[in-house]
């Protein structure tokens, strides 16, 4: 059970979340986009985040193409996870339905905002998509992972979505590195998704928080067997994704690679994927301190060694 204080003080930032929500709040068309069109002379992503740079063998021509694909992996990837962090929002605004209406606002507000974002990245994907010779898939679907990741407890998949919505904060630090060649659209899209992250972010931990108050001590070590499986089926989402990005770029890049780059480019490609969509959230110094404060000492070494041997 949570105490008084705990419940005032998760109040007055549920509030500070609707106040910030309506602040911040951008339409696609009017503040993103701006008529604008995708520059493919371009990098999509910023190298912290594609790894790029650490293939020296390719040319500056090559690592473009290379953030694109990157790049259209990213917004379909997020295409993908926000339609699942929307459909878990609407079961979780359930429990203020009739009780504190600012905490039911903020989660009305933040599911409202993620089909926003949905479109944002099904907006980029048909734009990309014409751009890029053809050949590009991309794997997972959409409803078949929400339905997946859904199965699990709620404790589970607020662990897993507080992660993915730090790990948006993460980018956009990376996206605002002083880099020439990337392009001002995407920077726009790094931003104002985190703008609208941030919120979500902190709900994420109120309602997280909330959740491991009603858990007994089985339930809690349950929550940290789905939460782990629920990593290692992103890592099985993104190993194959990454094979795919891979394949797609070695046919289309217009020349051959020996063996060993080849290699390379599998080996860089999937671990930037990593990076992105697993470690850049898990060993996020906030998300360790909020899931060190609901977890034993013995759990937290559980979830760090199935981790080790994914971002290791
Ligand atoms: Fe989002
Ligand atoms: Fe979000």
């Amino acid at each position: 059970m949570q105490t008084m204080q705990q419940q005032t003080e998760a109040g007055a930032r549920y509030a500070r979340c609707v106040e910030i929500s309506k602040r911040v709040r951008w339409e696609i068309d009017r503040d993103v986009f701006r008529g604008r069109d995708l520059d493919r002379s371009k990098k999509f992503l910023p190298d912290g985040l594609s790894k790029v740079s650490e293939l020296e063998f390719l040319g500056q021509a090559e690592k473009r193409l290379l953030s694109q694909i990157q790049g259209r992996t990213y917004a379909n990837i997020f295409g993908l996870v926000e339609r699942y962090i929307a459909a878990k929002v609407l079961e979780l605004s359930r429990d203020h339905w009739l009780g504190d209406q600012t905490a039911l606002e903020a989660l009305v507000r933040f599911s409202d905002e993620e089909l926003k974002h949905q479109e944002l990245f099904r907006r980029l994907e048909s734009m990309t998509a014409p751009a890029m010779p053809a050949g590009y898939t991309f794997v997972p679907r959409p409803n078949d992972v929400a339905s997946a990741v859904l199965s699990k407890c709620t404790w589970a998949v607020l662990g897993l979505t507080c992660c993915i919505e730090l790990f948006t904060q993460a980018h956009y630090r990376q996206s605002i590195e002083p880099d020439g060649e990337l392009s001002e659209l995407w920077k726009d899209v790094f931003r104002f998704h985190w703008k609208e992250e941030s919120q979500h972010a902190i709900l994420d931990e109120l309602e997280w928080q909330r959740e491991s108050a009603k858990l007994g001590s089985e339930q809690l070590d349950q929550g940290v067997d789905d939460l782990i499986a629920l990593v290692g089926a992103v890592d099985g989402i993104v190993q194959l994704q990454a094979a795919a990005d891979s394949e797609y770029f070695l046919r289309v890049s217009g020349r051959s690679f020996s063996q060993a780059e080849a290699d390379r480019i599998r080996k860089t490609m999937l671990s930037a994927y990593r990076w992105q969509y697993i470690a850049s959230g898990a060993q996020d110094e906030r998300f360790l301190k909020i899931l060190g404060g609901l977890v034993t000492a013995d759990q937290m070494k559980r979830i760090g060694a199935a981790l080790a041997t994914i971002t290791t």
